[in-house]
């Protein structure tokens, strides 16, 4: 039975370039839903880009721009550099949007209806040179616990004390320099402690990482506060109806981001009905998301669906963050390293590679050691995958004119590696790509210790011995082709490569089991070239 699958990946904001973490979720989240659509399973990869919020608003004034301007002008140089990475959504769509805008007011009047919505005055730091409200990261000053100069509004990174902005010593507004002053509003907040005994259950279902599970239980055991979800004007979002001057807070409209997007997708794709596809009991919903947004997206989100009579994702997939040669992805310390950046300098499959032969399913973070990138994928892409066609192609073009043998000389090996089949796509399945990988260098090992044992180098000077050379490098193109099948989810560039120089279709899952014989195939081009020292000397320079 074929599935039916939407898998989104967290929206990214539009308000900076794309870096290098960004491509650890989308590449993940992309390995993941091309191997369901080789399987032969319906599969629709969702995304867009987060478009509202303060930073967004302030950043636009900064640049002298309407912020339509400037979610347009990232979004589209951030789309570029997706598509660079071979990131292949179905849908790329955008919070700011008329779809999105009526499904949060939808959604918005059934909360309110479930009497799940209530107001009530706060009092928060305000900037009155610029005369708006300041959020927790543009308010600076000294730590209420150790004194240390120069901190947030929301945490101190010296001593680690977590406060409220109010208690901050002498802040000052990043913004003006002005000192802030308190000043009430009335905000709206969504109930979330209606929904403790849904949420309750959901952590029992079995559906969550385990981590996921526990976290929400430890925020469950402290008990639920209601959630805060309006902003005062100024802000750039959506108006909260019924009123003139607050803003649907950008967290709010976010994850309503996934439907706007899949309702953009059925829409322009004649799809049909998003919700109906969306509600549906064989429907699989999954949201890849970094682990620092796991509480909106399994506390709140859920919370909001279920409220909204929609039904909720079928599980969450978190994963850690990166870091680069053990570091924090930083600016100061030249870690921080933009998606063009690293496209200007190097092969995106091969960060695609190295990232799956890093990735779990466990919400844990991956390092980016450029060293041993370097030696993982030319030993495993180039020394292992690549060499095998690299070794075979040559003798059956020079001496067989590009054709295949007749029959299978290896029948055994053909079965191991068509058998592998199943641990290979449970591993993919289940987000062990390492594993997979694995799986997949072991074949790849023992493709070129056949090739090794049976020397087609020797046996074409030997007299009588062509059929047997004939033999043994069609089975090893053969053994090749299955390894494409298997790398196809991580490398589809080189798989579709590959399909030109076998001079066949499109593979898919279903080909595993369809040896190619006396077929005839193309001259064999190079696939992949070694990294060298340079290449990563100069992506580093670059990024510095
Ligand atoms: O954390 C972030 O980068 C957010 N832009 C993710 C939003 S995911 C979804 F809720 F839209
Ligand atoms: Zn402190």
């Amino acid at each position: 039975m074929n599935r039916t699958i939407i898998a989104t990946a967290a929206l990214i904001y539009a308000n900076g370039p794309a870096h290098l973490g960004h491509m650890v979720e989308y590449i993940q989240t992309d390995i993941w839903a091309r191997f369901q659509r080789l399987r032969g399973n319906k599969c629709w990869y969702i995304c867009g880009s987060d478009a509202h919020g303060t930073p967004i608003m302030i950043n636009a004034q900064k640049q002298n721009l309407m912020p339509e301007q400037l979610i347009q002008q990232t979004s589209i140089e951030q789309q570029r550099d997706f598509a660079d990475f071979l990131i292949n959504f179905d849908s790329f769509y955008s919070t700011h949007s008329t779809e999105n805008q009526s499904l949060v007011n939808e959604i918005y009047q059934r909360l309110l209806t479930k009497g799940d919505i209530s107001t009530r005055t706060i009092k928060q730091a305000f900037d009155p040179e610029k005369q708006l409200f300041l959020p927790d990261r543009y308010i600076k000053g000294e730590c209420p616990k150790c004194g240390a100069k120069d901190q947030y509004g929301d945490g101190c990174e010296v001593c680690g004390a977590t406060y409220s902005t109010l208690d901050l010593k002498n802040p000052i507004s990043v913004l003006s320099g002005a000192t802030p002053i308190e000043k009430e509003s009335v905000h709206y907040f969504f109930e979330l402690a209606h929904y403790t005994e849904m949420l309750t259950e959901w952590i029992q279902s079995g559906s969550l990482q385990p981590q996921i599970a526990n976290k929400l239980q430890e925020w469950l055991q402290s008990g639920l506060q209601a959630w805060d979800i309006s902003r005062d004007a100024p802000y750039f979002g959506f108006l909260i109806p019924g009123t003139t001057d607050k803003y649907f807070y950008v967290w709010l409209d976010a994850p309503i981001g996934y439907l706007a997007s899949l309702q953009h997708y059925c829409e322009t794709h004649s799809q049909g009905d998003s919700q109906k596809l969306w509600q549906a009991e064989d429907t699989e919903i999954y949201h890849f998301i970094g682990k620092d947004i796991v509480y909106f997206h399994s506390l709140f989100w859920p919370a909001m669906l279920h409220g909204a009579d929609l039904r909720k994702p079928t599980s969450i997939y978190a994963h850690g963050f990166l870091t680069v040669n053990g570091q924090k992805m930083s600016k100061s310390r030249g870690t921080f390293i933009k998606a063009r950046t690293y496209l200007d300098h190097l092969d995106p499959e091969y960060l695609r590679y190295y990232f799956a032969s890093k990735l779990s399913s466990a919400v844990e973070d991956i390092d980016l050691n450029f060293t041993d990138f370097m030696q993982r994928v030319n030993a495993d892409l180039v020394g292992k995958v690549v060499n095998i066609a690299s070794r075979c192609a040559g003798f059956i073009h020079k001496h067989f004119a590009g054709k295949l043998s007749l029959e299978c000389s290896a029948p055994e090996l053909l079965a191991q590696f068509t058998k592998a089949e199943a641990l290979i796509a449970e591993s993919y399945e289940t987000r062990e790509y390492a594993r997979a990988v694995r799986q997949i260098m072991e074949l790849a090992d023992i493709a070129n210790q056949y090739i090794d044992a049976q020397k087609p180098w020797v046996l074409i000077k030997e007299p009588g011995q062509e059929t047997q050379v004939q033999n043994v490098c069609s089975m090893g193109l053969n053994l090749f082709k299955i390894l494409t099948v298997y790398l196809k989810p991580i490398l589809p560039q080189m798989a579709n490569q590959i399909e030109e120089f076998l001079n066949i279709p499109e593979l898919s899952w279903a080909d595993l089991a369809k040896p190619l014989l006396a077929h005839t195939i193309n001259p064999f081009k190079p696939l992949k070239m070694r990294i060298t020292p340079e290449q990563i000397s100069q992506l580093q320079e670059a990024t510095q």
